[in-house]
């Protein structure tokens, strides 16, 4: 029987992201599972800013050291997220020495340093970064974030600019969520192609794919991976799962998730996934699957948010203390139906 990786060759990379226990030892089921099964490894946390930079001038290399060693000895292409993001980065990025908040020079020399610092660090280790994540707004335009607010929209060629200079040989991509949502497609093309005609380099957009069951409309997942490769870029799945719970939108609403927080449906899974559930996300990745397999040539990788159900973020996400299956993996590293059918599909294909 074959793996993942193995089903996938000459289509795509197939990944998922990493948490700290995966590369010390500590999850070392999970981690033997992930050196089987994929060939691309993305940090789940370890080199957000808010990890790697704490503070002005303090760097925490450790994990993210750890992290990248383990994906070269298994020989893995490497991803890095992220760079630029308008969450987990600290507050200090943003106020200057008298306590105020920080200019535009002084923001620009921030993000330089900090760009500089990371990539230059795995310059020709770390294949790939994710370097703006989350720029677009969810009603229009771009998020009025305080990279915008301060620096102003060329914040992203800045990051794009800097993140090239560090490392000329790395990919950049553009990462964010809900791209199948037609007003979010069409603000991430026009940013891309916006960069493009600038000259600016950018390899691939990702698509972070955080679903939900009998959520996606696959027509317009299909135009987004075309629209996207129209532009002449790379395109991927960069977080995928597929959560099983009510609430199946990646657009948070605190009063949805306080609905939620009362009813019957809150946790309605807390111990294995019904057979009938596992047939539903069974038949939702395939179908995924079936459009990512026909646009092969424009998809570049696919990865997965997480290893196995037990740690993924959707069992706290928008609320916490819930049971999610969202993955091809269940609590136990055991390949759930989903992982059976992806498998099928990629072999018959
Ligand atoms: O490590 C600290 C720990 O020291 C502390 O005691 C504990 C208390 O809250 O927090 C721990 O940090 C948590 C971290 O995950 C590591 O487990 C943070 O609170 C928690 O907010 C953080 O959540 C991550 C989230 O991004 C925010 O950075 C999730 O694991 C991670 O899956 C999620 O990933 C994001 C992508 O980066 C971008 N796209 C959306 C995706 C899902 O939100």
């Amino acid at each position: 029987t074959s793996t993942l990786k193995e089903a996938f060759d000459g289509k795509f990379l197939l990944g998922t992201a990493l948490h700290v226990d995966h590369t010390n030892g500590l999850r070392a089921a999970s981690s033997s599972l992930v050196e089987k099964q994929y060939n691309s490894i993305v940090a789940e946390n370890c080199m957000k800013p808010e990890e790697i930079h704490p503070s002005e001038g303090v760097y925490n290399f450790t994990e993210a050291d750890q992290f990248v060693e383990y994906g070269e000895k298994h020989n893995m292409f490497i991803v890095g997220h992220t760079l630029v993001w308008h969450s987990q980065v600290p507050d200090w990025f943003f106020i200057n020495a008298e306590g105020k908040e920080c200019s535009r020079e002084e923001l620009i020399e921030r993000m330089k340093d900090h760009i500089y610092t990371v990539v230059g660090r795995y310059k020709g280790r770390v294949d790939a970064w994710d370097v703006v994540n989350e720029a677009i707004d969810d009603k229009e335009g771009l998020r009025k974030s305080k990279w915008y607010n301060i620096i102003g929209e060329d914040f992203i060629d800045l990051a794009f600019q800097f993140a090239h200079e560090a490392d000329p040989n790395a990919e950049l991509y553009y990462n964010d969520y809900s791209m199948i949502l037609p007003h979010r497609r069409a603000e991430a093309v026009r940013l891309v192609k916006r960069l493009l005609d600038k000259g600016i380099r950018v390899d691939g957009i990702g698509m972070q794919a955080h679903y939900g069951v009998d959520y996606v409309k696959i027509p317009e997942f299909e135009k987004s991976i075309t629209d996207f490769a129209d532009l002449g870029v790379k395109v991927m799945l960069t977080e995928l799962d597929i959560s099983v719970l009510p609430f199946p939108t990646e657009e948070i609403s605190a009063e949805i998730s306080q609905k939620y927080a009362k009813s019957p449906e809150f946790d309605p899974y807390p111990e294995n996934l019904p057979d009938s559930m596992q047939v539903k996300l069974a038949q939702n990745y395939v179908d995924l699957f079936k459009v990512l397999i026909k646009h092969q040539d424009k998809i570049s990788r696919v990865t997965f948010w997480g290893v196995n159900d037990a740690h993924t973020w959707r069992n706290n996400w928008p609320i916490e203390g819930r049971t999610d299956h969202p993955l091809l993996f269940d609590r136990n590293n055991q390949p759930k139906e989903a992982y059976h059918a992806v498998l099928e599909l990629a072999k018959s294909n």
